[in-house]
């Protein structure tokens, strides 16, 4: 069992690419973080993952991409302004929304950085309907970045002051809440294991009332065992008509919807799926960790998913320094490419270390151009014509090869 830690997580995810402290080379700035050449292919990955799931491949799921800034009416309606705050030591309670200004001169404004998506959800409610004539019950979907002033930022991504949001505002009939509820629950368990997060350390908790957020009625967060222990990972919650009714009555705009079925008017109620992607990436690196030893060497490797895995597949002349070997490589590293962009190349020191590399990113393929592959009698294993075009496929789990023709590896990998 290889023990998971903090310190070996974080100084993976900064020396190989994933995620570095923000602002580094001022010092950081506390509760920011930058995500690397990999560590961006890693969140795309779970986010159009995300997206294609729970919003093309459905019909009742439309999307939305919202302002960050909006008009702070909005933030008072929804009782943020209000009541979005945490306790500091001194037992006063402090308003983690950040504000900034919009305008100039005495026209000028203080608005806030949205402290979750879902608020630009429901301000477009009543355009998306009037649009699109979605029947009940439909969902809208938002990714992009919340903001909150968090008073302790702590344990790398889980806490931070900047993160990103993947939430679906689910608006359904009243009756209808417990329903919705329990089929978001368990999508969410289904899309942990989809993107391959250690079910083992995945469990969903009911939040009590006293902890539950000012809008919900009822929650269940799925929670994580990281290794600081047990903590939310994702959240779910009924709002009921909340939002809705309180966005009606501060804009004064009709925000009740039309039951073509019953001919009744009513504001629908809400079950809202949150899903925060730093969190999940923390979660997927934790999953993915693993040591052991491979032909009697150590090694440290993520053994990511190919849906998640930032790179699917690395290709390698055998030597560098043959050019018949890399022009072969560079031919098939192309056709590859053609059909799925995350390839990598890789001709820097020996096979050994190039193996070891792609494994600690978690590449679950190696692809080995060698002298059998150019198919010359007097190279190679001596077996001439017989391996022409084919090439060596290196598994990350068990560190097996096998050999395979070139015309098979696309769909192989894909
Ligand atoms: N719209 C509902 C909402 O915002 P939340 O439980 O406050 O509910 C939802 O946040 C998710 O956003 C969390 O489950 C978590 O994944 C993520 N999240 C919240 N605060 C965060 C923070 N300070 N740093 C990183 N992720 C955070």
């Amino acid at each position: 069992m290889t023990e998971v830690t903090m310190d070996k997580i974080v100084s993976l995810a900064k020396r190989r690419g994933f995620i570095y402290p923000g602002s580094e080379i001022y010092g950081g700035l506390s509760g920011t973080w930058d995500y690397g050449p990999l560590g961006v292919e890693l969140k795309n990955n779970i986010k159009n993952l995300w997206w294609r799931i729970f919003v093309q491949d459905r019909d009742d799921m439309l999307g939305l991409d919202a302002a960050i800034v909006m008009n702070p009416d909005a933030w008072r309606a929804s009782g943020h302004v209000a009541g979005f705050a945490d306790p500091l030591e001194n037992g006063k309670m402090f308003n983690t929304m950040f504000t900034t200004s919009v305008g100039t001169g005495v026209d000028a404004i203080t608005v806030y950085l949205r402290p979750e998506t879902a608020g630009g959800i429901f301000v477009n409610f009543k355009n998306v309907v009037d649009s699109f004539h979605p029947k009940l019950p439909f969902g809208i979907a938002q990714i992009g970045k919340a903001f909150r002033n968090e008073i302790a930022p702590r344990d790398f991504v889980f806490r931070s002051r900047e993160f990103e949001q993947l939430e679906i505002e689910y608006f359904v009939r009243p009756t209808e809440w417990e329903k919705a509820f329990g089929e978001w629950q368990k999508n969410q368990i289904i899309f942990a294991e989809t993107i391959g997060l250690a079910l083992s350390h995945i469990k969903q908790v009911e939040v009590s009332p006293e902890d539950r957020a000012h809008y919900s009625k009822q929650s269940v967060d799925t929670e994580f065992v990281y290794p600081f222990g047990q903590k939310e990972l994702w959240g779910l919650a009924y709002r009921t008509d909340y939002d809705l009714a309180a966005h009606a009555e501060a804009s004064g705009v009709d925000l009740s919807y039309l039951d073509e079925i019953t001919g009744e008017r009513f504001i629908p109620h809400v079950v809202e799926p949150s899903f925060g992607i730093d969190r999940t990436v923390l979660a997927l690196l934790v999953s993915a960790y693993a040591e052991d030893a491979l032909g009697g060497e150590a090694r440290t490797y993520l053994k990511f998913n190919s849906a998640v895995a930032p790179v699917k597949a690395a290709v390698f002349p055998l030597l560098k320094n043959k050019p018949e070997l890399v022009a072969k490589a560079r031919e098939v590293y192309g056709m590859l490419k053609k059909d799925i962009p995350q390839i990598m190349w890789d001709d820097n020191g020996n096979i050994g270390k190039r193996y070891r590399r792609q494994d600690e990113i978690g590449t679950p393929y190696c692809i080995t151009i060698d002298f059998d592959t150019l198919g010359d009698p007097s190279t190679g294993s001596g077996q001439g014509s017989s391996l022409k075009d084919t090439i060596t496929i290196r598994n990350r789990d068990t560190g097996e090869q096998e050999r395979v023709s070139i015309n098979s590896l696309a769909s192989r990998i894909a």
